[in-house]
């Protein structure tokens, strides 16, 4: 519940419904079991698509794509007339993909080049926010890890598969990226370095600048990509304030004063949050407005209900964009993992 009706300018209608017998279209999504992937998921498979929902725990996958499958049937069951007969369901699959182990997302990418010729949709949603320091097996910080740099290998490993999507795209609709960045983004301050690791105390100050410097970084991404991709349509995304996800869960179950957050990010949601499934509604449409295009959306930011925005200055900043983008391939490379240059 929100204190004033959010009422975003959002109709299912407005987005085309593909039939996947005839028209398959294919999208992946990190982090599709929860939260604001999960609507972002329910939207896609309504509208027909193949949807794999790349997450660490297939247990956690399988029972949300059992809730999906109840919750699409419950819709459909609503529409009137003969449209229960025109709009098609897709598919849905869990493929394995833990984000904190960069191994497993390059067998994740290889296992899905391996199962589909053709990716429509790449979504980079899974994240996770301001959690204390700690360094991940692969030696990054574990924001910087989960929300950018598994996002960025993961999204340089599928570029051929993208790549050959916009080939074979007949009507001119070319395959899209988005990633799941943040308001947050502008804790990232002046003076922007990929190497600051801000392992300062105390953690609930220091812990933000980690969290807005991995979705600066990952704004920069897509910008960069944008540059060196022309034919695959990558955008940013920052869903609104979207209170009752996982996302707030290391705070909340805090012993004792995780109470304390709870009812904190509970006000602050009902003054200024939306629900879940509108947080989904910009990524929604990010990935199925025909409107948007090469030309006018490339390598741009959306709000809350998929507003375009303008990100921070240092994250529209296109020599510290150039900056991260070499930055990420040194140091994948020093890991054995290369990104082609
Ligand atoms: N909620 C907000 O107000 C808000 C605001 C701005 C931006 N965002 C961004 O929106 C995105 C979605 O967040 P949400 O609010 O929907 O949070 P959420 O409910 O916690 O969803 C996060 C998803 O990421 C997955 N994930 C986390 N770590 C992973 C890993 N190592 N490997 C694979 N998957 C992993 C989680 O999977 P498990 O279930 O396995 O943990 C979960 O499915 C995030 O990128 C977040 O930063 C959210």
């Amino acid at each position: 519940m929100t204190l004033w009706p959010r009422t975003p300018q959002f109709n299912d209608d407005d987005y085309p419904y593909v039939n996947p017998s005839k028209d398959r279209k294919v999208a992946l999504i990190t982090g599709g079991n929860s939260g604001i992937g999960f609507f972002t998921v329910l939207h896609l498979y309504l509208h027909g698509y193949v949807v794999y929902i790349a997450g660490r725990s297939k247990s956690r996958v399988l029972k949300s794509i059992k809730e999906l499958k109840e919750q699409a049937d419950r819709i459909r069951s609503k529409y009137s007339g003969s449209l229960i007969n025109e709009r098609f369901l897709g598919e849905l699959y869990f493929l394995e993909i833990d984000l904190l182990n960069l191994n497993s997302v390059l067998v994740g990418a290889e296992n899905f080049a391996n199962l589909e010729k053709r990716l429509d949709i790449l979504i980079n949603n899974a994240g996770v926010m301001a959690l204390p320091f700690s360094m991940t097996q692969d030696g990054f910080e574990i924001q910087l890890q989960t929300n950018y740099i598994a996002p960025f290998v993961l999204t340089t490993k599928l570029l051929p598969i993208l790549e050959r999507t916009a080939e074979l795209s007949t009507n001119k609709v070319p395959p899209r990226i988005l990633y799941l960045s943040s308001i947050g983004h502008k804790f990232a301050f002046r003076y922007f370095n990929m190497n600051s690791t801000f392992n300062y105390k105390p953690n609930i100050i220091f812990t933000w600048f980690r969290y807005g410097l991995a979705k600066t970084a990952g704004i920069h991404f897509m910008k960069m990509l944008a540059l060196r991709n022309p034919k695959i349509l990558s955008m940013a995304v920052h869903p609104g304030f979207v209170m009752n996800t996982n996302l707030f869960s290391y705070w909340t179950s805090l012993p004792i004063i995780g109470i304390m957050f709870w009812c904190l990010f509970q006000i602050f949601g009902f003054f200024f949050g939306v629900s879940n499934e509108i947080g989904s509604y910009a990524s929604v449409k990010c990935c199925l407005d025909q409107n948007l295009s090469i030309e006018k959306s490339n390598g741009k930011y959306f709000a809350t209900n998929g507003v375009e925005a303008e990100p921070s200055s240092v994250a529209k900043n296109m020599d510290y964009a150039a900056r991260t983008w070499i930055w990420t391939i040194h140091q994948l490379s020093e890991r054995n993992i290369n990104i082609p240059n």
